[in-house]
């Protein structure tokens, strides 16, 4: 029985037992994968203990997944980004990020092609940060803007992207292809709104990661006939890709999907 788990603080509310487990049982391996509260004062204490109890790997959320990448090996990726989701252990203890291949990945999924495509990334986290890599490396033409510029315009700096201040989101907007919400902005229903959708197009593709509520700006987006595309499947194929690392094997992503939107209906 191989031992997987998703780390950080607060946990309680993660969606990855429920998915990976229902992946597991449907790949027929014995394994299961629980979530365990860490702070960033013990992450290394459970890196380094779960190496120690032979676990398969680990995926790290908030606050962990800056913080990681002192603790571990980082791949390519996860340096370029700065942000450590996914720790694998064999000879040594490496760790990778799945967030950008998720996005990428969870785009496609809904027949989207970002190669040549005007994108605008609203925010500069580490989420915005793992999809500008990703969705750049793939060709997108992408425009970073954030509420914060000196943050937007490090992430800009360090892929080699544009920046353009917030406050002129609705003309950014108005000339994008693709809008992606990679803010925590529409989380919670009081929210405001980023912009005033009305100004969006049906030609348009939105592409909120929120996955936890149906957002004002995907409601926004179906009502001007725009595709609206939801966090879902980028959590889903972030988690079929960590699946990958570990296992070798391909996840059965229609599983996980099914897992998580049963989770997320109560
Ligand atoms: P994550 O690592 O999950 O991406 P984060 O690092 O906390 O999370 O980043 C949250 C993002 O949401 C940031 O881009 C933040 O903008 P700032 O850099 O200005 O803080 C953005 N964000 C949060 N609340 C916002 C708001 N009310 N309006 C606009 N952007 C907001």
């Amino acid at each position: 029985m191989k031992v997987y788990a998703v780390l950080g603080d607060p946990i309680e509310h993660s969606l990855s037992p429920v998915m990976h487990n229902a992946a597991f049982r449907a790949m027929g391996l014995q394994a299961s994968y629980h979530a365990f509260r860490v702070g960033i004062q013990r992450l290394r204490d459970a890196i380094l203990g779960a190496d120690a109890m032979g676990f398969g790997g680990l995926n790290l959320t908030i606050p962990l997944k800056e913080s990681a990448m002192a603790l571990v090996e980082p791949d390519e990726t996860a340096k370029a980004i700065g942000a450590v989701n996914t720790v694998s252990f064999r000879e040594r203890i490496r760790g990778h990020n799945t967030d950008g291949v998720g996005a990428s990945l969870a785009l496609r999924h809904y027949g989207v092609n970002v190669r040549g495509a005007d994108v605008l990334l609203i925010g500069a986290g580490g989420a915005a940060r793992a999809i500008a890599y990703q969705l750049s490396r793939e060709g997108a033409e992408i425009i970073v803007t954030n509420r914060t510029p000196e943050r937007g315009m490090a992430l800009a700096r360090d892929i080699g992207l544009e920046f353009r201040p917030f406050r002129g989101i609705e003309e950014l907007v108005r000339f994008s292809d693709i809008v992606i919400n990679a803010t925590s902005v529409g989380m919670r229903e009081c929210d405001p709104r980023l912009f005033d959708g009305s100004i969006l197009r049906a030609e348009q593709v939105v592409f909120d990661i929120i996955y936890s509520r149906d957002t004002e700006l995907l409601r926004d987006a179906r009502r001007v006939g725009a595709k609206a595309i939801d966090g879902v499947m980028m959590l889903v194929y972030q988690g079929a890709e960590a699946l990958r690392i570990w296992t070798g094997l391909e996840a059965p992503v229609d599983v996980m999907e099914a897992a998580v939107r049963a989770a997320l209906r109560g």
